[in-house]
């Protein structure tokens, strides 16, 4: 596949050329992306600011029935989006099929919500005046998206911006840009106006990024990356004081408690820590639990993790995929040695191996783990459950909140009135209850911390590309 850039509703070759995207199962290249430009991305914002109004000036319905078609496309391509996930990002097959289906919902749930940009009217001060609030749009919107999730992170930033009206210019990560490619294909093949979306492809991030915060046109940047990324975006965005979204690192625990049902507990914590590899925002790094039933849960975590093929995702039976580059696996790997080296243990897993230009590493469960660990401070981003031992509830609240991250948390218990508290007590913008996979499009997901700022999906999600307005009128 050969991918251009997408400027007001027209392909582009980019001044820089083209570069190689790899799939990283076997570093064979599976197609080549349009590298843009600062300049080719300033063409991208003043198209998206021609069709502004335009856009903005449409009924709630109208923008909707795009958005409506846009899902539709998605799911008439499954197979196809589906089976492109996997060539450049890795995941299994199914598992990237499972992503399309996530990404589409977020179509849906924002065609739906366009249409509930409700405003208000407020009893007024004084008998002649009438005070009312409306909101609109909150103009031309860059969006800067990952890797992890090549289809799901465009759709849960691009969907609530057309629905409110925004414009968009989109920068995917450079690791895999086909799959937005196939999406600004599918916009096109919807009849999206032109200008209304906008791709440029990129691997010079910081000119591509630093063109969509420096550029006074985009009044909203989205981004969803890394908390250090994070912090350069806030600095940038200063000087035009950038709306940001920023949905960025996590380190989530997941605190056994025991009266938890282990079985709920260990399927819990293998969904969360082991999807997509271990390469998500919001899966537990850390498993804490009580330890009077530590033993029990590290036997049957084990058990259930034993059963977890990796290679190749195309692959029958493959339920982990190679980790996305070299710099990913050796990072995990730092993270197990250190652990090893401070007196954990391996339960299972534990090796790590380089194959044909491909990075696996196994499924792996380490026990008699301590709090001063690397891989129980940092994100580890890879397939690694290092399982600690905590006296009570009290001690496993304690540790998990002891972080500077704050995005999603995890616990198991079967008491309500304990689960509760545990819940209002953990300082995280996501907590699973007896549940590994919480996000959702009709959700919000977002972070405390320096997780982030703001909050996609639910109807929280369209907020931030809407400014508020107030009027008021003397009659
Ligand atoms: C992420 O890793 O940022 C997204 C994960 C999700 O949507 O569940």
């Amino acid at each position: 596949m050969e991918g251009r850039l997408f400027i007001d509703g027209k392909w582009e070759t980019a001044s820089n050329g083209a570069f190689s995207v790899r799939n990283p199962s076997s570093n064979e290249e599976v197609g080549t992306a349009a590298d843009g430009s600062r300049e080719e991305t300033r063409k991208a914002i003043e198209a998206a600011e021609s069709a502004r109004p335009g856009w903005a000036g449409r009924t709630a319905a109208e923008r909707a029935s795009f958005l409506k078609e846009i899902h539709r496309l998605m799911m008439e391509k499954q197979e196809e989006l589906g089976e492109l996930i996997t060539l450049e990002m890795g995941k299994p097959f199914q598992e990237a099929k499972g992503e399309v289906a996530y990404a589409a919902s977020f179509l849906e749930w924002f065609a739906e919500e366009a249409k509930r940009v409700y405003g208000e009217t407020i009893p007024a001060n004084s008998p002649d005046k009438r005070m009312m609030v409306i909101h609109q749009p909150v103009g031309v919107s860059g969006a800067i998206t990952p890797w992890n999730f090549p289809q799901a992170m465009v759709t849960r930033k691009v969907a609530p911006a057309l629905a409110a009206g925004c414009p968009v210019v989109l920068k995917p990560a450079e690791d895999t840009p086909l799959s937005a490619v196939k999406f600004a294909e599918i916009c096109e093949e919807a009849g999206l106006p032109k200008g209304v979306f906008n791709l440029i492809t990129g691997q010079n991030a910081a000119d591509i990024g630093g063109e969509l915060m420096a550029n006074k046109t985009v009044r909203k940047v989205t981004f969803t990356g890394s908390t250090e990324v994070g912090k350069i975006l806030m600095e940038q965005g200063a000087d035009h004081i950038k709306k940001l979204s920023l949905e960025l690192g996590g380190h989530a625990p997941i605190l056994v408690l025991d009266d938890a049902e282990v079985e709920k507990a260990v399927d819990g914590t293998v969904a969360s820590k082991f999807r997509n590899a271990g390469q998500t925002c919001v899966c537990g790094n850390r498993v804490y639990v009580e330890e009077n039933i530590y033993d029990t849960f590290v036997e049957r975590l084990k058990e259930e993790v034993e059963k977890l093929a990796v290679g190749d995702g195309f692959k029958e039976g493959v339920a982990l995929g190679p980790l996305i580059n070299k710099e990913g696996w050796e990072k995990v790997d730092r993270h197990v040695k250190d652990a090893l080296d401070k007196g954990a243990e391996i339960v299972t897993g534990g090796r790590g191996w380089e194959e044909n230009g491909g990075y696996f590493y196994e499924p792996t469960v380490l026990k008699n783990v301590t709090s001063d660990m690397v891989i129980m401070e940092e994100e580890t981003f890879g397939p690694i459950a290092p399982v600690q031992k905590v006296s009570d509830e009290n001690e496993g609240i304690h540790l998990s909140n002891n972080s500077p991250y704050g995005l999603a948390s995890y616990f198991f218990t079967e008491s309500m009135s304990r689960g509760m508290k545990v819940a209002e007590a953990l300082e995280y913008g996501i907590v699973g209850w007896n549940d590994g996979r919480p996000s959702a499009a009709q959700a919000p997901f977002g972070g405390w911390k320096q997780s982030g700022i703001g909050r996609e999906g639910g109807h929280q999600g369209i907020e931030p590309f809407l400014e508020t307005k107030y009027i008021s009128i003397g009659l």
